[in-house]
Parts: C-alpha cells; structure tokens; sequence
C-alpha cells in the first residue's frame, strides 16, 4: 500500500530514516554515505532511498520545508511504514551569541509559533522533547569526534521571513537557534509511541505497534541572527558532513 505522497510499498523503508528538509540532499546524502541504494519514492519529486551504512539498513527521504510538510512525511513513515527512528538533520539559525556558525545544534526541546499542536487538544502547552536515547547517542558521537556541539532547545518557527524580528524573544527564553520542522516531527513521533495512554482502557495490556518510535532533530548552524553572519558554500559541505557522520552514528548504534 502506497500513500497520496509516498509510493514505497510497506518494507521498502528501512526504521531508522534521516530526514533532510531539501530532496536533493537527501539523493546525495544516500550517494555518498549508503551502499546498495534504492530509490523508494519520487512523488513531488521527495525523493527517499534505503540503503545501508556500516550493514545496517538505513533510509534517507527529504521532507520539504515547514511543519505542514513534515507533518505529513513523519506520519506517514511512522503509522504507513514501520519507521521507528526519525532523525532530522537540516541547518538553523543562530539565535544566541555562543552559537556559532558550522556548530552542531541538538534539539533537546522544540519550541513554536505554530499551530500544529491544537489538534491534541491540551488544556496548556506542550512540550516538544527529543528521544533521550538518540540525542544521547549523538551527544556520545559528537564527543567521539570532537565536533563542537550544543544540546536544548530550538524554535521551530512557522515564517522564514519575519515582519519583526520574532526570534528575539525566543532566544530570551534560552532557544539556540531556529528552524522550521523539528515542534512537528516531535509531536509526531511521542504521540505515537503513547498511543493507548491516557483512554479509559490504558490499564489494559494492549500492544501499541508505535511505541518505540523516536526522533531528534540535529542542525548545522548555517547563519546567525544575531551577528548577521552566514556560511559560505564550502564550510556548509564540510559542516554538513559532520554531522551526517553523527547522525549516521546514531543509526548505526541503534
Ligand atoms: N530561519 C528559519 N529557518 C532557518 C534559518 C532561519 O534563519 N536558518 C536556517 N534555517
């Protein structure tokens, strides 16, 4: 079975995904850190292969940009396909001084401006935390490779472009940097691994087939907001590598 925006077949994909926001990323990500790829998906051109890394399977599929399209990516990969652990790997901004650019950030919380979290209709607000076993597996493999790296939390901002400069509070409240998909990935992700909680048969010991997804979100700081400062094209590559070694270690650890 295929859904209305992907056309893997159930086993195509592989539990553990990277998720780039850009498809094409996700295309040279799969070229040049997986072997004996295969494309499982080009419908909108979001391109997703499965190959493996270190003899484990792993997937790579773009996303596209924002929390919509995330939204609708994650689900379907989590409740239509099996996947169990979603990693994030885009770029941010930097919104606080100590930040800074080619750094990785790793999303220990996501906050936002969206309204993606209304659907669950809480009584407060919510907040959005990464797997504590993936995140901790990535802080392990930062440490092992000596890439500089910061963990808590980001804004995952519904507006790239902005009437007024919206991040600056959101950096009073201690966020590190903005992006845009990480609040709805998250969301995704802890809804399903609890689903069954909370019903008037929770004591009951029914399965929950979701229970052990999880998800993180990690970042290369690709500009700041605060210096104005933004990466050059070759820093960008050499950063962004990093990073894919980390997340491809939290892959490979799982
Ligand atoms: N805003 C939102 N998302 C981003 C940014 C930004 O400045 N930089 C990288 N992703």
């Amino acid at each position: 079975m295929s859904t209305p925006h992907n056309s893997a077949n159930p086993g195509d994909i592989a539990e553990s995904i990277l998720l780039p926001g850009d498809p094409l990323r996700a295309k040279v990500i799969a070229e040049t850190f997986l072997s004996d790829i295969v494309c499982f998906n080009s419908v909108r051109n979001m391109l997703g292969y499965t190959g493996t890394y270190k003899g484990k399977p792993v997937s790579v599929m773009g996303t596209g940009m924002g929390m919509p399209s995330i939204g609708i990516y994650s689900y379907e990969l989590i409740h239509f396909y099996g996947v169990k652990n979603l990693i994030r790997v885009g770029s941010c901004g930097s919104i606080v001084k100590n930040v800074r650019i080619g750094d990785i950030v790793m999303a220990q919380g996501a906050c936002t401006n969206s309204s993606y979290a209304l659907q669950y209709g809480l009584n407060g607000t919510f907040s959005a935390i990464a797997s504590y076993d993936l995140l901790h597996k990535a802080v392990k493999s930062a440490e092992a490779h000596g890439y500089p790296y910061v963990v808590g939390n980001v804004l995952s901002s519904d507006t790239f472009y902005t009437e007024t400069p919206v991040w600056k509070d959101w950096a009073k409240m201690g966020c590190l940097g903005v992006e845009m998909e990480t609040f709805a990935l998250y969301c995704n992700a802890v809804r399903a691994a609890n689903a069954g909680e909370g019903s008037d048969d929770a004591s009951k010991d029914t399965a929950n087939p979701f229970e052990d997804v999880k998800a993180l979100g990690i970042f290369t700081v690709s500009d700041s907001l605060v210096t104005g400062e933004a990466t050059t094209a070759e820093e960008r590559q050499n950063k962004f590598t990093n990073m894919m070694e980390v997340a491809l270690d939290v892959a490979a650890d799982l």
